[in-house]
C-alpha cells in the first residue's frame, strides 16, 4: 500500500503542507496516520479519496487517459510513459498501461522480456474474446497494469482497416467497461500515422508528444498537429482537453536545443511543458536490465527529470479538476 508523505498528500490536494494541519483541526481531512516504526505521519490513497469527497474536490470516477505520440520514431514515447506510469503508481494511483505498438517497446520497458510478451495478450485478444479485461496482466508485484504488445497486434492495424463505421472510436469505446477501475490509463502510440494512432487520440483526454530538440522533430509536429485539427473539427468523440509537447535527450551542451526550445516556447508557448528530460545513459542501462529508473537508479537525473513532469501533469490535473468545481458552482 502506497503511504503518502504530508508533502505529497498536500500537493495531490491543492494545499500547502501546513494548511493540511489547519484542515485536520477543523475535520475537514482525515487525520493522518502514524507508522508505528518511524512514528512518521502519513495518509493512504482512501484518506485521499476520503479528504478530496470532505472539501468539495470531485473524485475521478473516470480516469484519465493520456496517449503518447509522435509520429516520428524514437522520441522517447515509450520510455517517458513507462517510467511516468510506473511513477503514477508509485504515488498510488491506479494505473493502466497499454501498449499499442507492435513493437512492444512499452512491455519491455516495463519488465517483459521479447521472449514472454510474445505469448502474452494483446488488446487484440480481448477484442476477439469479447472482453478487453482478459488481456490485462498484473506486473510490478501488483503495482501497475498492462495491456502488453508484441508483433502480433499488428494485425489491430488490419482490423480496424476493415471496420465500416465509427472505426475511430472502437478503441475508446472497448476501453469504456474497464474504465472504472484506474485513475490513470497510459497509452504508448508506435511512430505511424495510422488508424490505431487515430484511435488513441480520439480516446485522449490529453495528448502528450515528447520531441527531442533537432529540426527534424520539429517539422514532424506539423503533420500530427494537423491531424489533431483534423479530428476537432471531425471526429465526434475527440475530447482532448490539452495536448502537451515534453522536450526529451536535451544536452545542455549542443546549442542547438536552446534554440530549438526557444522556437517551441514561441510557436507552441500554451502546449509546451516547462519540465524538460535530460540527456542520461542510465536510462538505456536500466531498460536493458528490463528495470524502469525508479528500480535502477531512482537518484538519475533521468528519475528526477521524470518525477518533475509528473508532478506537472498532476499539478495541470489539479486545473482541470478545480475548474470543473468552479463550473458546478456558478
Ligand atoms: N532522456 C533520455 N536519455 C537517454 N536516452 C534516452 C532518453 N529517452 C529515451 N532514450 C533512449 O532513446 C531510445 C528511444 O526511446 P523510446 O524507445 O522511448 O522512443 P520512442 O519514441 O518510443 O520510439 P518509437 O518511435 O520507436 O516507438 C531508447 O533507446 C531509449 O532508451
Ligand atoms: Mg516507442
Amino acid at each position: 500500500m502506497k503511504k503518502f508523505k504530508i508533502k505529497e498528500f498536500a500537493q495531490l490536494l491543492g494545499y500547502h503542507p501546513q494548511y493540511l494541519r489547519v484542515l485536520e483541526k477543523e475535520g475537514k481531512i482525515p487525520p493522518a496516520r502514524r507508522d508505528p516504526k518511524t512514528n512518521w505521519r502519513y495518509y493512504t490513497l482512501q484518506d485521499l479519496i476520503e479528504a478530496k469527497k470532505q472539501l468539495g474536490i470531485p473524485v475521478n470516477e473516470k480516469p484519465t487517459i493520456q496517449v503518447f505520440i509522435n509520429y516520428k520514431g524514437g522520441t522517447g514515447k515509450s520510455t517517458i510513459a513507462s517510467n511516468y506510469a510506473y511513477n503514477l503508481a508509485q504515488l498510488g494511483f491506479e494505473v493502466l498501461a497499454i501498449d499499442l505498438d507492435p513493437q512492444g517497446h512499452l512491455t519491455r520497458s516495463l519488465g517483459i522480456p521479447d521472449e514472454a510478451s510474445r505469448t502474452l495478450p494483446t488488446i487484440m485478444d480481448g477484442i476477439t474474446k469479447g472482453d478487453i479485461s482478459t488481456s490485462i496482466i498484473s506486473i510490478k508485484d501488483n503495482l501497475l497494469h498492462l495491456i502488453p504488445s508484441n508483433v502480433n497486434l499488428t494485425i489491430f492495424e488490419k482490423y480496424l482497416q476493415q471496420q465500416s463505421i465509427a472505426v475511430e472510436t472502437k478503441l475508446y469505446k472497448l476501453l469504456q467497461p474497464i474504465m472504472p477501475k484506474y485513475n490513470y490509463i497510459i497509452i504508448d502510440c508506435a511512430p505511424s500515422v495510422s488508424l490505431a494512432n487515430i484511435n488513441a487520440m480520439v480516446a485522449a483526454d490529453d495528448i502528450i508528444v515528447p520531441i527531442i530538440p533537432d529540426f527534424l522533430s520539429y517539422d514532424g509536429l506539423n503533420l500530427l498537429f494537423k491531424d489533431i485539427s483534423a479530428l476537432r473539427e471531425n471526429a465526434t468523440m475527440y475530447h482532448a482537453r490539452q495536448i502537451r509537447i515534453i522536450v526529451n535527450k536535451y544536452d545542455q551542451r549542443l546549442s542547438i536545443a536552446d534554440i530549438l526550445i526557444k522556437t517551441l516556447k514561441e510557436e507552441y508557448k500554451d502546449m509546451l511543458l516547462n519540465s524538460i528530460i535530460r540527456q542520461d545513459a542510465t536510462v538505456e542501462r536500466a531498460q536493458a536490465k528490463l528495470l524502469t529508473i525508479f528500480e535502477y537508479a531512482k537518484r538519475s537525473k533521468f528519475a528526477q527529470d521524470i518525477i518533475s513532469f509528473t508532478h506537472e501533469m498532476l499539478e495541470n490535473e489539479k486545473k482541470f479538476t478545480l475548474n470543473t468545481v468552479g463550473a458546478k458552482n456558478d
